[in-house]
């Protein structure tokens, strides 16, 4: 999926987060949103996953202005297409794993689930509730539904952040894998491997750099 800003900006409680932001992410690419703690990397994505406005600029997703949206252009955007892969959002915590990856009561696709369960590192906690996972749990839990989903364009916060070695590893593998099956997937991160995996970072301090250099 084709995803672009145009000149992006957003003031939360009357400072400025970020402004003037501009750039175009394509199919099949993996993207870094890279910056120091409090620079506004969650909040892009919450922008870019339309979660939260942005006060200036557009958001462009297959050439409409998403920006504009009303409520049933998102949600078939959310349900059809996007995936979320963050701690603490998305996951419904009184229902169990199996359904948090289809969202679906009538699980006929049991098979399919406990084999992408099994990639994620959640072999057989199908039938735990999802509140009693882990947080880097959860976040394994999101990328088992962009799977199942087939998300076009994924985003995901710290995805490797609270977990081990092993996992971390097979996360980065399967985002990996995601964009080079045709998602877009956009990442906030500080982990330099993981963004070493990505096609390309948008560091959010360069932006500020070239704006207070003129160049923006
Ligand atoms: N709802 C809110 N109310 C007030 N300030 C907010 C709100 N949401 C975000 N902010 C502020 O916006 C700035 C950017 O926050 P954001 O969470 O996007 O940063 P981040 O780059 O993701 O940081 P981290 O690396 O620590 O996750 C911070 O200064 C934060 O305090
Ligand atoms: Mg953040």
């Amino acid at each position: 999926m084709i995803i672009q800003t145009k000149d992006i900006g957003i003031e939360i409680s009357g400072k400025t987060i970020f402004s003037d932001i501009s750039f175009v992410i394509n199919p099949r690419e993996m993207i870094a949103i890279t910056g120091p703690s409090g620079s506004g990397k969650t909040t892009l994505l919450n922008c870019l996953g339309l979660i939260q406005s942005v006060n200036s600029g557009e958001i462009i997703i297959e050439n409409q202005n998403a920006s504009k949206w009303k409520e049933k252009e998102k949600t078939s955007f959310w349900k059809e297409k996007a995936a979320f892969i963050y701690q603490d959002y998305g996951i419904i915590e009184d229902e169990n794993v199996s359904y948090n990856v289809t969202l679906n009561k009538r699980q006929a696709k049991t098979k399919v689930i406990d084999e992408i369960l099994h990639t994620v590192g959640l072999g057989g906690r199908g039938q735990d509730m999802a509140a009693v996972l882990s947080g880097g749990e959860k976040q394994r839990l999101g990328v088992a539904r962009a799977i199942y989903k087939k998300a076009t364009i994924i985003f995901a916060d710290e995805p490797t952040a609270s977990l081990d070695k092993s996992n971390r590893e097979i996360i980065i593998n399967l985002l990996k894998a995601c964009s080079q099956n045709g998602a877009s997937v956009i990442i906030a991160t500080h982990d330099e491997r993981l963004v070493n995996v990505c096609d390309r970072s948008i560091n959010l301090l360069e932006f500020d750099q070239l704006r207070e250099n003129g160049k923006l």
